[in-house]
């Protein structure tokens, strides 16, 4: 039995999987999920794009890489693939939960893992009436938040939404109006109005990595993905944040592996990247601006591996282009200014474990360029490892 790898467009991760699978010896079967044609009839099933026919070889893989880039995707991926009888990394469930930041904040909630206050109102700013016109509920909306929340600041977001798209701060009542107005029943936010009150993290999150192989334990990773910039609340990577690879205390490590079991509930095997923040308050072991100083410093070096990563090239010479960003990625790593800024965020984090908020679950998170070279962690050998684990269990 072999291990398949889905997709429908190959991005550095996906190129990064099958680069490791070749240098581990382990045979990875490409299934295309864009133009192809799944068809259902009483003699079975079949995949075919126009000119190759995938079926038999899909028919000899057992468990499958689910890498469909939307959330959307790939739970329609998953979903086709269990129906084949297929295992899946991620399996259903987890997508499932994974798909909406309410539902993964309700299974932390139940598993008692401690999260950001959240309020959820099930009702749309704006909804049309059967005779024409609308009906505006902003003002309802926002009287129900404060009502729980106060009058704080408050970070509303869309349920499925990613990259920090469309996750916004309301300092003020006036700024929550604004926001909610703005808020369109959509694919990424089916239902309704999802506010968090705004975390008093310091100038950095973090992106923990726990992976479960069958028949063992799940496993976090013992560093994180720290990312981080003073230039707005919002320090996702995807904003252009600088990132540093983290060592983290014992505790969070635990406290990850029972997100990981609250999400991953009775699945035999899969792999989660959550996100969380620390609610440091006024705990900060050292000046702003010394910190924002660092990251003058760091700028140009940074500058430049987002210059490799925008490189053109990447698709047409993996390998060389690879080396590029390693390097630049060495040099960036090898700043003082570096060390200095993870230090302080291993100290801060180390003071805080405590006060560790986790608030959301990536199914299928991007590592080839940053959680790789930053935290040291080559997700495509877990992924692989749990592959493997679940055809050697079977
Ligand atoms: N309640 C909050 N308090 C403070 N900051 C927050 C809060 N929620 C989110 N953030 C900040 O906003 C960023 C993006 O939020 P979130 O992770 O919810 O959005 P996302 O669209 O899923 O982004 P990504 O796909 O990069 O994870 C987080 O990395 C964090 O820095
Ligand atoms: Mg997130």
């Amino acid at each position: 039995m072999s291990i398949g790898i889905l997709y429908d467009r190959s991005e550095t991760d996906e190129l990064g999987i099958r680069l490791t699978a070749e240098e581990l010896g382990i045979n990875l079967v490409y299934i295309p999920f864009r133009k192809v044609a799944i068809n259902l009839d009483e003699d079975g099933y079949s995949i075919k794009s126009k000119g190759k026919n995938y079926s038999k070889i899909i028919e000899d893989v057992s468990v499958v890489l689910n890498r469909a880039q939307s959330k959307n995707r790939r739970f329609v991926a998953v979903n086709v693939l269990e129906a084949l009888g297929k295992n899946v990394i991620n399996p259903s469930l987890v997508e499932y939960i994974c798909f909406s930041k309410l539902r993964t904040l309700l299974h932390f909630w139940k598993g008692g893992i401690r999260t950001p206050r959240t309020v959820y109102v099930p009702c749309d700013s704006h909804e049309p009436m059967a005779g024409g016109g609308e009906i505006r509920n902003e003002e309802t909306i926002a009287d129900l938040i404060q009502q729980e929340l106060g009058n704080v600041s408050i970070v509303i977001k869309p349920d499925a939404g990613t990259h920090g798209k469309n996750v916004r701060l309301a300092k003020e009542r006036t700024d929550l109006l604004t926001i909610l107005g703005d808020t369109e029943p959509s694919i990424i936010n089916p239902v309704g109005v999802l506010a968090q009150k705004l975390v008093q993290k310091w100038f950095y999150d973090l992106r923990i990595i726990v992976t479960k192989e069958s028949g063992n334990v799940p496993y976090c990773h013992p560093t994180a993905l720290a990312r981080a910039g003073f230039k707005d609340f919002r320090t996702n990577t995807f904003l252009g944040n600088m990132v540093f690879g983290v060592k983290l205390p014992i505790q969070i490590r635990s406290t990850a592996v029972k997100c990981g079991e609250t999400i991953g509930k009775d699945s035999k095997a899969w792999l989660l990247a959550f996100d969380a923040m620390i609610n440091a308050g006024e705990d900060k072991i050292s000046d702003d601006d010394y910190i924002k100083a660092e990251f003058k410093k760091l700028q140009p070096f940074f500058d430049e591996v987002k210059n490799v990563k925008g490189n053109e090239a990447k698709k047409r010479n993996f390998s060389s282009w690879n080396k590029k960003l390693e390097e630049a990625f060495q040099t960036y790593k090898s700043q003082e200014a570096y060390e200095n800024v993870k230090k302080i965020i291993e100290e801060n984090t180390e003071r805080n474990r405590h006060n560790i908020l986790f608030h959301e679950a990536n199914a299928c998170p991007e590592f080839w360029e940053q959680t790789r070279l930053a935290a040291g962690i080559n997700l495509a050998v877990p992924l692989l490892k749990c592959a493997q684990s679940i055809i050697e269990s079977d």
